[in-house]
């Protein structure tokens, strides 16, 4: 794959929000990828800009330097939840295509209105659902679209951690207003994403319960959501910041009437994991093999799809307002926020 890349022109990206994510998956990413370049970097903060791999890309502290530079292309959006809108929104009058970070926004309204300034722009918008472009995923998709599932009655997904008052030292993400909820809001987005994806199916409804259990803080620090789709497949995800991390915690299964599939560590950041199938008729789990070449970072890919999207011209196979669709789904699926009712320990 990398190969068909070296003699195409690159997309020149720039990522504003220097924190985790771009620090660790996402600069590196585009310092790898076929068909991108890293030009620029930007972040309020000195001491992230200076955390950033890159030697090359120029660092500013300022959105509007940031989007002056003339070969940033594309802008790759890893801010605090609440910025997400804006930048976006800024970086549409400047031309510039967009990949931002999930939740795409904190309200659909919001969400809605990125879509709009991009699509009236005539440039590319996408959320980095990263973990559908796990390769491990995209094997489960072609196993479920082959039928080797048969019909998959029910899907569950796991994918939760440990998120104490002082995991990081600027915790945005027990803030309500930076981050709009807790861990459904921060953790539900990617399975929501992936189980349409992976089903090529569409959510019809979704309910969801929060807690807030464990931790002192004015956020959901666990939530259940459950749902039906199109099809008729149900569909359960449970996602915490109430989980400790030495527990299994990743886990992926879609249950079918020929086999059942399940995907160990594969949600996430990195590559690897397990896929295994258990067969209907014998119950023997085999491992489904996954090749070295494919098993790349999921950000990796998912840079290089979104800039071979944009190089050539052609939209994404998943047009945007099916994200602001999931995310109005998922703000409706839990009204009034049950975790203020909920009694905290
Ligand atoms: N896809 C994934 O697996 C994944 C993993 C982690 C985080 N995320 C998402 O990425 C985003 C960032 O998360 P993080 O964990 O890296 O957070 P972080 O706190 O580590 O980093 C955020 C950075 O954004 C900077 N920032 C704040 N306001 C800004 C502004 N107006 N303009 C530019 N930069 C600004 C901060 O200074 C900080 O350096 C969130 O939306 C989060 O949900 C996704």
């Amino acid at each position: 794959m990398e190969r068909s890349f070296q003699r195409s022109r690159r997309l020149g990206w720039a990522i504003v929000g220097c924190g985790w994510v771009a620090r660790d998956y996402v600069a590196p990413a585009l310092l790898q990828a076929g068909n991108a370049r890293l030009v620029a970097l930007c972040d309020p903060d000195s001491e992230s800009l200076a955390r950033m791999p890159g030697d090359g890309a120029v660092r500013y502290t300022r959105l509007d330097d940031v989007l002056a530079h003339p070969e940033v292309e594309a802008v790759y959006v890893a801010t605090p939840n609440h910025v997400h809108a804006p930048v976006t929104v800024a970086c549409a009058a400047a031309g510039r295509h967009v990949l931002c970070e999930k939740p795409m926004a904190i309200r659909p309204e919001e969400g809605a209105r990125m879509v709009e300034a991009c699509r009236r722009a005539g440039l590319q918008y996408a959320t980095a659902f990263d973990q559908r472009h796990h390769a491990a995923h995209r094997k489960l998709r072609t196993l479920v679209r082959e039928g080797v599932l048969g019909t998959v009655t029910q899907a569950r997904i796991h994918y939760a951690c440990w998120l104490p008052r002082d995991w990081a030292p600027r915790n945005w993400r027990i803030d309500p207003h930076q981050a709009g909820g807790g861990a459904m809001i921060d953790l539900a987005p990617h399975g929501i994403d992936l189980l349409e994806v992976l089903l090529e199916d569409e959510w019809t409804s979704l309910t969801a319960l929060m807690q807030r259990r464990v931790h002192d803080y004015p956020v959901d620090d666990g939530a259940i959501l459950m749902g039906r789709f199109r099809s008729g497949t149900l569909g359960v995800l449970q996602v915490a910041y109430n989980c400790p991390d030495n527990y299994p915690r990743r886990t992926l299964e879609l249950i079918g009437t020929r086999a059942r599939a399940l995907a160990r560590n594969t949600m996430g950041q990195t590559p690897g994991g397990t896929l295994t199938l258990t067969d209907a008729a014998t119950g023997v789990e085999t491992v489904v093999p996954i090749s070295p070449e494919e098993d790349r970072s999921p950000f990796l890919h998912q840079v290089e799809a979104f800039s071979a999207c944009v190089l050539e011209g052609r939209p994404s196979p998943f047009a945007p307002e099916r994200d602001v669709r999931l995310l109005t789904l998922l703000s409706q699926a839990c009204e009034p926020r049950s975790w203020e009712d909920a009694p905290c320990r």
